[in-house]
């Protein structure tokens, strides 16, 4: 969703702030803008992608040194010039950018209005810079004009504010929503993610709920909303610039999942130690609770098929955005497992916070470092696949999965199961040289308007994760379902050529689900099997690898899945990397 970019420094700000954009692009965005400061501000915002609007506007001919960016995914506001940021103050004193929702903009717009102030959009955000052109006539510094801002805001926010009487201050505020500052040498950033960044300095300050950071090229100081100093170290950032290119490939969704050999062998890498706290929190539980939102979600119901089949360990799954309505028995002998892959995703931090006001202990699986999830975890560990641009997940899903089965196979003391586990990337590259089939079946079926996705057992959430996939990347009208559960209704829908994929591999599910595409079959679909050798029941098949042992499958046979939504995405002459209405990190309820 939106991003955010600041940078003070030496240098020109435009370039830079323009790059950074560009790099925050697969958060998703409907419009742009950047502001630098050079005697005065200078704006340039409108609708589209960047690299369009800056055909137009030249954003890197903008001069100043001092500047801040932004993309923006329309909550408050429709899609127009206006309510793209920055947005400044009406006697032109501030101008601001600002990612999440001001709750309260209304009545704050009224009592500015009140004041004299005009407003040029009608976004939540716009409130803000003239909040802080008022509070600078009562106030001398920037401290505490911000401070009394923030004490007028109710929300979530993170939002970057200049002031033209200040210019070589950028100010930071961070409720809820995340924000970073990047340390360089004679320049400093602040932004929503350290892709805003990570070109010019892996040292980052993660910045926690309710603080305020006065950004200048050499210095930074922070302050919590009571006014209080803190002090604050940096950490250094293991992703790299070249994480963010597509090196030999089209797309980057293509990338990341031939990257998912190299990403699972970094996700296993974890120290012994952490991996075997976090299963002994599991395995102490006296009730167990997981969640996570779509395909993180598929990785905790797999975890369920998992602990119950391994561990003999009960769990229960939600999907977080259903935790209000839910009224699960949780208290303080419960521990919740939260996934997420952005560990920003909102729906996950409020079933989190709803848990841990019920004295529940929150451990969680994340892959951005130092994201919201891992502060309000007791426990999180990382699955260390590198950055994910795709919107769509990929390697961060078999990442996800690796890393569920390393910590069950500590929690019941399975090392055979870890030893093949540790070998499961080799089976992932042999998936991988599959493509050219995987490619063709996509294109046999590109006029299909529906598909399904079938499975048993641990099968079943990589069927839904499966339809999840080819929704998102082609738009095609997916379900995905438990084998066993068609002939209930859905079978219904099925006609002549009717696309099944079934998830078929030879383990103790292999039978029973055969039956049911024989079910199927017997109503015309047209079954695509995804096992290890072919069979007169498959219409179409493809072939994943044969594995020492049954469990593993799951990692293995996503590796099709994600293949065939990308092909239809590619054959449909769409953008895989990009798909319409979605955002990577989904930071509102
Ligand atoms: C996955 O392909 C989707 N883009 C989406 O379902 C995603 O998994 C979901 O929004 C949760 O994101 P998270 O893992 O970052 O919490």
């Amino acid at each position: 969703m939106c991003g955010i970019i600041g940078y003070i420094g030496e240098r020109n700000a435009s370039p830079i702030l323009f790059e950074a954009l560009r790099r925050m692009e697969y958060r998703g965005y409907d419009s742009a803008g950047i502001a630098t400061f050079d005697d005065n501000f200078i704006i340039k915002k409108g609708i589209g992608k960047i690299s369009d609007l800056d055909k137009e506007l030249n954003f890197r001919e903008m001069q100043g040194t001092a500047g801040m960016g932004h993309t923006r995914w329309a909550t408050h506001g429709g899609v127009t010039k206006e309510n793209a940021h920055p947005h400044w103050s009406c006697r032109g004193e501030v101008v601001i950018v600002h990612n999440g929702i001001i709750e309260n903009y209304s009545g704050l717009r009224e009592f500015l209005s009140s004041r004299g102030h005009k407003f040029t959009s009608s976004t939540d955000s716009e409130v803000i810079a003239h909040l802080l052109e008022e509070a600078m006539k009562n106030h001398q510094d920037l401290k505490s004009a911000a401070l009394s801002v923030v004490a007028s805001l109710k929300g979530s926010y993170a939002f970057l504010a200049m002031t033209r009487s200040k210019p070589d201050t950028i100010i930071g505020a961070r409720k809820d929503v995340p924000l970073i500052v990047g340390i360089g040498r004679g320049e400093n950033f602040l932004s929503s993610d350290v892709f805003g960044f990570i070109d010019r300095t892996n040292q980052a300050i993660f910045m926690d709920n309710k603080e305020i950071a006065l950004v200048t090229k050499d210095q930074v100081e922070f302050f919590d909303f009571t006014g209080k100093s803190i002090s604050k170290k940096p950490a250094t950032v293991a992703w790299e610039v070249s994480d963010f290119s597509k090196k030999e490939f089209l797309h980057f969704t293509l990338k990341e999942i031939h990257e998912q050999p190299l990403a699972i062998r970094q996700t296993l890498s974890q120290e012994v130690e952490a991996v075997r706290e976090f299963a002994s929190l599991i395995l102490k539980a006296k009730n167990l609770f997981i969640t996570g939102c779509g395909t993180s979600f598929h990785a905790a119901l797999l975890m369920k098929y998992l602990l119950a089949r391994k561990a003999k360990i009960r769990s229960e799954v939600f999907l977080s955005s259903e935790i209000e309505h839910q009224k699960y028995l949780m208290d303080g002998d419960s521990v919740l497992l939260a996934i997420s892959q952005s560990g920003e995703t909102a729906d996950v931090l409020s079933a989190v916070s709803e848990a841990k006001s019920r004295g529940v202990k929150v451990i969680s699986i994340a892959n951005v470092m130092g994201c919201s999830l891992a502060r309000e975890s007791f426990k999180t560990l990382y699955t260390r696949c590198g950055p994910e641009i795709g919107v769509a997940a990929t390697k961060s899903f078999t990442s996800q999965v690796a890393l569920l089965y390393l910590i069950a196979s500590e929690a019941c003391s399975d090392l055979a199961m870890r030893k093949f586990l540790i070998e499961s990337p080799d089976y992932v590259e042999q998936a991988l040289e599959f493509e050219a089939r995987v490619q063709e079946i996509a294109y046999k079926y590109m006029n299909a308007n529906d598909f399904y996705f079938v499975g048993r057992g641990d099968h079943y959430p990589i069927a839904l994760e499966g339809a999840l996939k080819l929704k998102e990347l082609s738009y095609v009208h997916a379900e995905g379902m438990a084998a066993g559960e068609f002939k209930h209704g859905t079978l219904a829908l099925i006609e002549k050529g009717t696309p099944v994929v079934l998830m078929n591999p030879p383990d103790e599910t292999y039978v029973q689900t055969l039956n049911n595409a024989m079910e199927l079959k017997a109503r015309g679909a047209s079954v695509i099997g995804i096992s290890t050798r072919p069979n007169a029941c498959y219409d179409d098949f493809l072939q994943i690898p044969e594995l020492p042992t049954g469990i593993l499958y799951p990692i293995v046979e996503s590796v099709p899945l994600q293949m065939l939504a990308y092909f239809s995405s590619i054959g449909r002459k769409l953008d895989p990397d990009y798909p319409r209405n979605l955002a990577k990190s989904v930071t509102v309820i």
